[in-house]
């Protein structure tokens, strides 16, 4: 079932930059999305209509079967939730928990609703134990999982992750990325924005490349990686073990090579007799 429809949109900021060009687009409940692309590609601009943070200046955007241009941001936060790039900008509440109170609070949802989807989504995040804590003295992770965890419990069908492991170490970003995995799991459609190309080979499941206000490739995440042209309009590298299968002709169509999978190919090749 789609969730989220782009017909013909177009997006012009106030100063003239024509961020997006003609964008149609479909994304289904379950997928599990990166849009990818280079800085100013139009990623954010693209994903801030799919809740009504910004709104077309041509074409329709139609979220949950409302057409956003004559529906609430209200209404539209409800279906989708928007988890912004840098977690200090939302971040203000003197506890985790109060953080993550404050969404469903907003929507006035009895007491007794607030509390279970507070303990829901400090549960799905693994913050309970730090709940009664406050949000600032936390390194970059822990306050991605609360901002996560604060839109979470607005219960939305659809969360806009910008820039999930920005900034974080390996650690970090393997779990945070793991929750979002779960999360998608759950049920919860996603798109995360991210130049991370090894966290879209080993977690989205479909890729949209964007250039200059349009997206010039929509595909599979298997298949993301043998689109050289597309990748390289977007300045977008495979990852390490892509490169490495890729020139020892070793990709067999059967997908995004693990490392243990490259590894064991290799080994094998190596093993062979050498018949001439
Ligand atoms: N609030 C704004 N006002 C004017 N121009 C903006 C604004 N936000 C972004 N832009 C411009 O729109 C284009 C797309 O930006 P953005 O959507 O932030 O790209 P990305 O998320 O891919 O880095 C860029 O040229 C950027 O400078
Ligand atoms: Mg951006």
């Amino acid at each position: 079932m789609d969730i989220v429809q782009t017909a013909g949109l177009w997006h012009r900021y106030p100063n003239g930059v024509e961020a997006i060009r003609d964008v149609t687009t479909i994304i289904r409940k379950g997928d599990y999305i990166a849009l990818i692309g280079k800085n100013g590609s139009g990623k954010s601009t693209l994903a801030k209509h799919f809740n009504g943070l910004l709104r077309p200046t041509a074409g329709t955007v139609v979220v949950g079967g409302l057409d956003t241009a004559s529906t609430r941001s209200e209404e539209l936060s409800r279906i989708v939730g928007y988890v912004f790039q840098n977690p200090d900008y939302m971040l203000f509440s003197t506890t985790i928990e109060e953080e993550v109170a404050f969404g469903p609070k907003n929507l006035r949802l009895q007491p007794d609703e607030v509390r279970r989807r507070v303990e829901e989504a400090l549960d799905v995040t693994g913050l309970t134990e730090q709940r009664k804590e406050s949000p600032l003295f936390f390194g970059k992770g822990i306050r991605r999982r609360i901002t996560i965890a604060a839109v979470l419990s607005m219960n939305p069908d659809v969360m806009v992750i910008d820039e999930p492991t920005t900034g974080m170490d390996y650690r970090g970003r393997e779990s945070v990325m793991s929750l979002i995995d779960r999360l998608n799991e759950l049920g919860k459609t996603i798109v995360i924005i991210t130049h991370d190309m090894k966290v879209v080979a080993s977690h989205s499941h479909r890729a949209l490349v964007m250039s200059d206000g349009q997206i010039i490739l929509d595909s599979p995440t298997e298949k993301l990686f043998e689109n050289h042209d597309a990748l390289r309009r977007a300045s977008l590298k495979p990852p390490q073990r892509i490169q490495v299968a890729d020139e020892l002709g070793l990709r067999d169509g059967s997908g995004i090579p693990t490392v243990a999978g490259l590894s064991s190919r290799v080994r094998d090749e190596l093993r062979r007799p050498n018949i001439s």
